[in-house]
């Protein structure tokens, strides 16, 4: 089990859940009702899955591949712990993860 926590992209909304091992963080944000769209649904061909990981927890990630960094490099508000939640598999061994939505996700869902 790990305990994910969304921080909302505006930082006012927190929401924690508990995902099963193995479990996909986008799958687990889609679930809880985060507004991430993973439109290409873990192919790596969109950056709509787009979080900004906490950087504690960011360096306790495995490292992201080279086309998941390239596709980071096309999205927007992308930051240096920006990952594709799509790319991001919760083993127990992580106990915890932040993330925050950031703001192009927010936008979209706003329209
Ligand atoms: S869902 Fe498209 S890159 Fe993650």
């Amino acid at each position: 089990m790990t305990r994910v926590v969304f921080i909302s992209a505006d930082g006012e909304h927190r929401q924690e859940v508990d995902a099963p091992a193995d479990s996909v963080l986008l799958n687990v944000a889609q679930a809880a009702g985060q507004p991430l769209e993973g439109t290409c649904e873990g192919q790596m061909a969109c950056s709509t899955c787009h979080v900004i990981v906490d950087a504690a927890d960011f360096s306790r990630l495995p490292h992201a591949s080279e086309e998941e960094e390239d596709m980071l490099d096309l999205a927007a508000s992308a930051t240096r712990t920006s990952r594709l939640a799509c790319q991001i598999v919760l083993d127990d061994a992580l106990e915890s993860l932040t993330v925050r939505i950031p703001f192009e996700s927010f936008n979209m869902q706003g329209m």
